[in-house]
């Protein structure tokens, strides 16, 4: 699938965010190996840390139903206007734990004008991850 494509399903799940305290509202849309979609959004608490971040739901969505496989997920957030939106520390953590880092890809940009695609691995370097704890 088109990286543009993918990127226009985030755009779409952005729709649902739920984000009253922040006004920050994010999508993501999670690309399966066989070629299925999972769409995530922010989602909020009054307790605040209980807030999931889009590119959780997308990712628990998908496990939740059994898929552990996946080629790449774009993301996009923003208050009134889109602007480009790098996953969190703690969302790319829970990527490494179901994705290749050197294959992964991560798609950031508004429209297919400013698109940037990253490997999981540039954006994760150094990481700790299911390797790390073999002795
Ligand atoms: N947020 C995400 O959904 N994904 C990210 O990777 C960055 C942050 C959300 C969490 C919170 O609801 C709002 O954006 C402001 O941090």
């Amino acid at each position: 699938m088109e990286d543009e494509i993918l990127l226009n399903y985030a755009i779409q799940a952005r729709e649902h965010s739920y984000a009253p305290y922040s006004k920050f509202k994010v999508g993501a849309a999670l690309l399966a190996e066989d070629d299925s979609i999972y769409l995530g959004c922010n989602i909020e608490n009054a307790a605040y840390t209980p807030t999931n971040c889009a590119e959780r739901t997308a990712f628990f969505k998908a496990v939740s139903e059994g898929q552990h496989n996946f080629k790449k997920i774009a993301i996009v957030g923003g208050s009134n206007k889109l602007i480009v939106t790098p996953p969190c520390g703690v969302c790319r953590q829970v990527m490494l734990e179901f994705c290749d880092p050197s294959k992964f890809e991560i798609i950031l940009g508004t429209s297919k004008k400013d698109l940037k695609k990253y490997t999981l691995q540039e954006l994760m370097p150094a990481a700790f991850f299911k390797d790390s704890l073999d002795s």
